[in-house]
């Protein structure tokens, strides 16, 4: 990784705005760890790893300064070797929610490779840490990794039903539970080495989810989750669909922003523009052909690197995606005009109001899919997260006005997702369903909360514009894209930057 551009990225006047209580230093609950014996220093270890944070092994020391530059969320532990490299290995847990148990990776980003039960990981590799893996970084740490008393631990013993499919392998290590799917690690035998994740679905043969592979399939977008293969089965009965597709080892936006406490933590502002920022590129591309996602929420966006900061994310989970005529705009001139240049140069969730607290995941609801039509009026989505427009009290039905919605619908998810990054609270949930509806139809927003201080008013006018009640004026993506908190002080030179970078990495 070039620190360079990220470090020019983070000297964003947008920086400065940042709010002291975003760095507080959380250091939370040990999962898991290692214990061994450490040749640098000639004495027995344990390596404690915390939950939600990545455990950075080389001998790179952290500054004060880093500390608030976004590395609270990892913990050190220095090895004093010359054959060590700066950051010699990652080692970090992702949890999909209370009840799913934790899965570990480990990264080497050192070309002296790490060796995990006597088989070296090279520089860029990663791979999943089970209970009692020897790990050993050479002249420099022997160790077992082990997770502690009573945490659920992800383990490859655990046998997984109808585990094989074609050339395809089904893996025990559960990553994922969704409205309509579970996800899981999967290996194809021409690379077992490469790890990819599948999701299986229920479904009866004229299930929707024919839909989601036939869509996504056609997508190809570097924001966009890569499907390599569908295939349908039969398992005792039932049909299921699987559809296989690259990994995300940083897990979920939602498991990104949960802290111990039982809360969402929000972003640095620079961070959640860098985010927002790939999502735009994602729905851009959709919507210029003709895809509406529809449920775009934390859940569906995927960190597809070591979950630190500025993540590298996708868009995920076209299950009640739709293919629409939305109105041909050229986006890839509002690239070209605004972003190009710059590359020339170079499961829980928030609750009311004031009250960030974790409440579980929001789920997705479904309507029937129709055969792509102009403006779509079937009820979907996720109600915290659903536009207006969109009725989703009345499920299963279609919207009451014959006005139906169009591809706005992701904007205001967008302007839903981007309020959470920046203040931790969802705008519009409550407890109840009703409720949440009917604030979403007050459509009301409150700036004045202790959260928002020191949000730049450009940030602040991005999420009241995609928040916009009547669809016709609020913001479409090609306004978003030129909006000042993109734009201003050639930001958008530092975003590709940024962007080059952790795509790279
Ligand atoms: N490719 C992937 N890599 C890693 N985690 C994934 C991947 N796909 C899904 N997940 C995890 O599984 C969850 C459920 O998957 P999703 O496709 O959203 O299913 P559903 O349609 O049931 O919501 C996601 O929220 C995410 O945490
Ligand atoms: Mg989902």
């Amino acid at each position: 990784m070039n620190t360079l551009s990220i470090n020019q990225l983070l000297h964003f006047q947008l920086f400065h705005n940042y709010n002291q209580t975003h760095q507080i230093k959380i250091m939370g609950k040990i999962i898991a760890g290692l214990v061994g014996f450490d040749d640098t220093r000639q004495s027995g270890v344990e390596i404690p790893l915390y939950k939600n944070k990545v455990l950075k092994i080389g001998r790179e020391q952290l500054s004060r300064e880093d500390n608030t530059k976004g590395e609270h969320r990892c913990n050190s532990y220095y090895l004093r070797n010359k054959h060590v490299s700066l950051i010699h290995c990652y080692i970090w847990s992702i949890q999909f929610d209370e009840e799913t148990p934790f899965v570990t990776y480990i990264k080497c980003l050192s070309s002296n490779p790490v060796s995990v039960n006597g088989k070296p990981l090279s520089r860029n590799c990663y791979t999943i840490l089970n209970e009692a893996d020897e790990i050993i970084i050479k002249k420099s740490l022997s160790a077992r990794f082990y997770y502690c008393e009573g945490i659920n631990g992800s383990s490859s013993n655990k046998k997984v039903g109808f585990s094989k499919n074609g050339k395809w392998c089904i893996l025990p290590h559960l990553i994922g539970v969704g409205t309509f799917g579970t996800v899981h690690v999967a290996r194809h035998v021409t690379n077992p080495k490469k790890l990819y994740a599948v999701k299986t679905i229920k479904c009866d043969p004229a299930n929707k989810y024919k839909v989601e592979s036939s869509i996504l399939v056609k997508l190809h977008h570097t924001n966009i989750i890569k499907v390599y293969e569908e295939k349908m089965l039969k398992h005792e009965g039932d049909d299921y669909l699987r559809i296989f597709q690259d990994l995300a080892i940083g897990g979920d936006l939602f498991s990104y922003m949960s802290r111990d406490n039982a809360s969402l933590l929000p972003l640095p502002e620079s961070e959640s523009l860098f985010i927002t920022y790939q999502i735009l590129k994602a729905l851009s591309y959709l919507h210029s052909h003709g895809v509406v996602h529809r449920d775009l929420k934390l859940d569906n966006v995927l960190i597809m690197d070591v979950p630190i900061q500025y993540p590298f994310v996708v868009l995920a989970d076209f299950g009640i995606a739709k293919e629409v005529d939305v109105q041909q705009q050229d986006l890839e001139l509002i690239f070209s005009q605004y972003y190009s240049q710059s590359r020339s140069k170079s499961r829980r969730r928030c609750t009311d109001r004031g009250m960030p607290g974790l409440k579980g995941r929001a789920s997705t609801v479904a309507g029937g899919l129709k055969q792509p039509i102009a403006r779509m009026h079937t009820i979907v989505g996720t109600a915290e997260y659903a536009a207006p427009e969109i009725n989703i009290l009345e499920i299963g039905n279609k919207v009451s006005t014959e006005i139906g919605y169009d591809e706005k619908v992701d904007v205001w998810s967008l302007g839903v997702v981007c309020h959470i990054l920046l203040s931790g609270i969802s705008p519009f949930f409550s407890d109840s369903l009703k409720d949440t509806v009917m604030k979403t139809k007050r459509g009301l927003i409150f700036f004045d909360m202790k959260e928002w201080k020191g949000v730049s008013k450009e940030g602040k006018l991005f999420v009241k514009k995609s928040l916009t009640m009547d669809s016709y004026s609020r913001w479409s993506i090609p306004e978003c894209l030129k909006s000042s908190w993109l734009i201003k002080d050639n930001r958008q030179h530092w975003l590709e930057e940024c962007y080059k970078n952790v795509v790279k990495r």
